[in-house]
């Protein structure tokens, strides 16, 4: 099929949404020094993420994805790292205990920084400059030095990078993410109300739980999955310069990997068959998403899906829809079903945040909690329909309290979106409205296997 793989093929094929940068001699100096920095991640634990996804693709199990829609130098602090981490610690155990079925935690995180544009300038008062296309390339200063791209940024990002994932190494193993701190997760903003009750009582039934246990001789220290947890990260592989040179061998297996992150994804504007972005992704060995949007043919994704995963391997291939609150119901069950009839094992996941971006008349641009938990309603029915598994969620969210999205237990209206409106992108559910909507489909996932196992109960003893 496809000619010789190297991490350098992407080259020679067309691509969209690439910087123009002004100095090349820079930028490859800067590739130069990026490719002999260690690794950010291990090729062993990419691996065991592909063994937890391909639970998900084979229904045991559910992945929740989550974080920034972009990364910035600015918001850099350790608080906002941990508080993202603490909301999907929170949104996991809802999941987990609500729903029994174990939850894959992989954050938008330690490197969500490029962001792919609708248009390459921008103009103000006559004046126009390169669009702002994320930290790792420019800033969002509307000035001719900072709409420059400067390749410097990527030693800046992948420091970021690397000292969040520090962090968040620490918080995974070193006793924070303990089951036996459950109630500590909780944050001020959010304990005050119907929803933090929820939570509360949660927190109380697995103490109930783990106190059993500890009568039995399980603690955490006999146990050590009880103060441990699995957290992974993953950002868009937009900027192939970076990802080309954080792209090692695994001197274990002999293959490629990506060590920018543990997952990568393809975004909607940069799918294209002969494109230079699948053409990169196909060579690595992680395991990969691709943004399926609404005007996707069924055709074209069977060939995506061969491309990018040409040996069947579940978990290698997640496919993040992202239709629309209005439109997921009659584009979605066209493509679940060729996928299921043609046999390719994939997570089907569903972000209901981009195909549900509006305007505010403020002109803030925003989403509507409604609009985004009908999205979510819509994917559980295709799935419920087609008798296929709802694999997972991919949000724009943040652990702080953000008046971004409008909606939600809270209330939030168009008037409140300028009090702590704070994204360098696209709007984000805050820790309140990222909680409930967990709820929302813990409940929903119980309800649909509750379903399922009665309709077999039901067809077992017609049968007898
Ligand atoms: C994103 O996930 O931030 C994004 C740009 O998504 P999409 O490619 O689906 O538009
Ligand atoms: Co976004």
């Amino acid at each position: 099929m496809a000619e010789k793989w190297t991490p350098k093929s992407w080259r020679s094929k067309p691509i969209l949404q690439v910087p123009e940068y002004p100095d090349m001699d820079k930028l490859q100096i800067t590739e130069k020094i990026l490719s002999n920095y260690p690794p950010l991640v291990f090729a062993g634990e990419a691996r065991a993420l592909k063994r937890q996804l391909a639970k998900a693709a084979l229904g045991e199990a559910f992945l929740l994805q989550g974080g920034d829609c972009a990364e910035s130098f600015q918001e850099f602090h350790p608080d906002n790292i941990r508080d993202t981490f603490k909301v999907l610690l929170q949104m996991a155990v809802v999941l987990t205990f609500g729903a029994s079925c174990p939850v894959v935690k992989v954050g938008r995180l330690a490197g969500q920084f490029a962001k792919p544009r609708s248009g390459d300038t921008e103009t103000i008062d006559g004046v126009e400059l390169p669009n702002y296309r994320g930290d790792i390339i420019n800033g969002t200063e509307f000035s001719s030095d900072t709409r420059a791209p400067d390749p410097e940024r990527m030693l800046q990002a992948y420091n970021q990078s690397a000292s969040t994932l520090n962090l968040l190494r620490a918080f995974a193993q070193g006793g924070f993410a303990d089951l036996h701190r459950v109630h500590q997760w909780n944050m001020g903003f959010v304990s005050d109300d119907a929803i933090g009750d929820r939570y509360k009582d949660i927190a109380e039934r697995l103490d109930e739980s783990l106190n059993f246990m500890a009568a039995c001789g399980l603690t955490s220290e006999t146990a050590p999955q009880l103060k441990e947890t699995d957290f992974y990260t993953s950002h868009e592989a937009l900027l192939l310069s970076y990802e080309e040179a954080m792209t090692r061998i695994d001197s274990l297996t002999g293959d490629w990997y990506d060590t920018s992150a543990h997952m990568l994804w393809i975004g909607e504007r940069t799918r294209q068959l002969d494109g230079a972005h699948l053409e990169f992704l196909r060579g690595v060995a992680n395991p990969i998403g691709v943004k399926v949007g609404p005007t996707t043919d069924p055709e074209y994704l069977i060939k995506l899906i061969d491309f990018l995963n040409a040996d069947n391997e579940p978990g290698r291939l997640t496919l993040i829809s992202r239709m629309g609150a209005d439109k997921i119901e009659q584009v979605l069950p066209a493509l679940v079903r060729k996928v299921k009839e043609e046999g390719r094992h994939v997570v089907w996941s569903c972000d209901p945040m981009h195909g549900n971006t509006v305007k505010a008349s403020s002109g803030y641009k925003t989403r509507h909690f409604n609009e985004i938990m009908r999205e979510v309603a819509g994917f559980f029915n295709v799935h419920h329909a087609e008798g296929t598994h709802p694999g997972g969620v991919h949000f724009e969210l943040t652990g702080q309290d953000v008046t971004e999205c409008v909606g939600g237990a809270q209330a939030i209206t168009e008037d409140d979106l300028s009090s702590r409106y704070h994204t360098h992108c696209d709007p984000r559910l805050n820790a309140k409205q990222a909680l409930e909507l967990a709820f929302v489909f813990a409940d929903r996932l119980k309800a649909d296997r509750d379903k399922t196992k009665r309709s077999v109960m039901k067809k077992v003893l017609n049968n007898r």
